[in-house]
């Protein structure tokens, strides 16, 4: 039975340009994440009419300045939320940079429970015709819909809802600048109606059993977390940028060129990498496309993981929670090829 009453969400805000201001005085630039919660809410006055909304402010930043202690915050307050029998769902907003990571990190994170819908904006709040408000309504109205959870996470950008695990930021400007490239869209809102695509009709129809959190890491301070840096394969690449990056890091993920492919020399790095015991992921700068095994390189016998589906970004969370749970990397490969 579906439940009829009036939805009861939270919406936690970390900042971005859907709460940033233009300046006054010089015409184009823009502070991200001047805005507050209140303001935000104040914004979009037809809210009221979707839903119960209060509101939390956990961050403020432009989303190229998001934190692993910020993920950490939103990891745990979410997951507190939807264990409230009083809350139905949460909203978080959130710069666009990095929204894609903070989705796909806190897929996760959480349980898949209730609906978490996460929303930005590609212009500032106080722009001519700025995104964010249809955006902040077009999220509110999918967190009050209970059949999102089964998606959980999910991203709400411009009329069209992405999975965590595939959305991505694929222009620099434009509101249209998010989609699933190895994928299609979940689907889109018509309004405040979500409209879903053919090929999740088979996930709509089955029974939703709610999931715990695949990675529960609100036990672990954000500064216990295995760091991850990424190195990104070019022309003439050479290997003291993995050695370099080898001596403090616990997981490399390479960006690499095509199927996750590097010049000789930076191979030979990550090989020593290995060798120091250190977890190499190769993953795809292309922006799509799936990077397998065994294809021009023999990972059984270099000790590499295939990034699958992942982009570096999404590759390095996976990894680095991973490496956070003590997972073998047998295991890490196929948490990587089951993403
Ligand atoms: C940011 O990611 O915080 C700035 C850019 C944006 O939100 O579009």
């Amino acid at each position: 039975m579906p439940d009829l009453r009036r939805k009861r969400l939270v919406l936690l805000a970390t900042g971005g340009t859907i709460a940033g201001a233009q300046s006054e005085t010089q015409a184009g630039r823009y502070t991200a994440g001047s805005l507050n919660a209140d303001d935000l809410i104040a914004a979009v006055p037809g809210l009221a009419a979707l839903a119960d909304l209060s509101c939390e402010q956990v961050a403020s930043v432009g989303s190229q300045n998001m934190t692993h202690a910020v993920w950490a915050l939103l990891a745990a307050r979410t997951t507190a939320l939807l264990a409230d029998p009083d809350i139905d769902g949460v909203v978080i907003t959130h710069g666009t940079d990095t929204l894609e990571e903070t989705a796909y990190f806190l897929s996760l994170a959480l349980p898949w429970s209730k609906p978490v819908v996460l929303v930005g904006a590609m212009r500032p709040a106080t722009a001519m015709s700025a995104d964010g408000p249809a955006n902040l309504y077009q999220a509110v109205a999918l967190a009050a819909t209970e059949i999102v959870a089964r998606f959980g996470p999910v991203v709400l950008m411009n009329d069209e809802i992405h999975a965590a695990q595939g959305v991505q930021k694929m222009a620099s400007s434009g509101v249209a600048a998010f989609a699933s490239p190895n994928g299609a869209r979940l689907g889109v809102v018509a309004g405040v109606q979500p409209i879903w695509a053919p090929h999740v009709a088979p996930a709509l129809d089955a029974a939703f059993t709610p999931t715990a959190a695949r990675f529960d890491v609100r036990q672990h301070p954000a500064h216990t977390w295995p760091r991850v840096e990424i190195v990104y394969s070019h022309a003439d690449a050479q290997g003291d940028a993995v050695d370099e990056a080898a001596v403090r890091s616990q997981g490399i993920v390479l960006a690499g060129v095509g199927g996750g492919y590097a010049t000789d020399a930076l191979m030979a790095g990550m090989a020593r990498a290995v060798a120091r015991g250190v977890v190499v992921v190769r993953a795809t700068r292309t922006g799509s496309g799936f990077v397998a095994r065994n294809i021009e390189v023999d990972d059984d016998a270099m000790g590499f993981v295939a990034a699958g589906w992942l982009n570096p970004a999404k590759a390095r969370i996976l990894l680095m929670l991973c490496l956070l749970a003590g997972h073998p990397p047998q295991f890490i490969q196929d948490a990587f090829l089951r993403a």
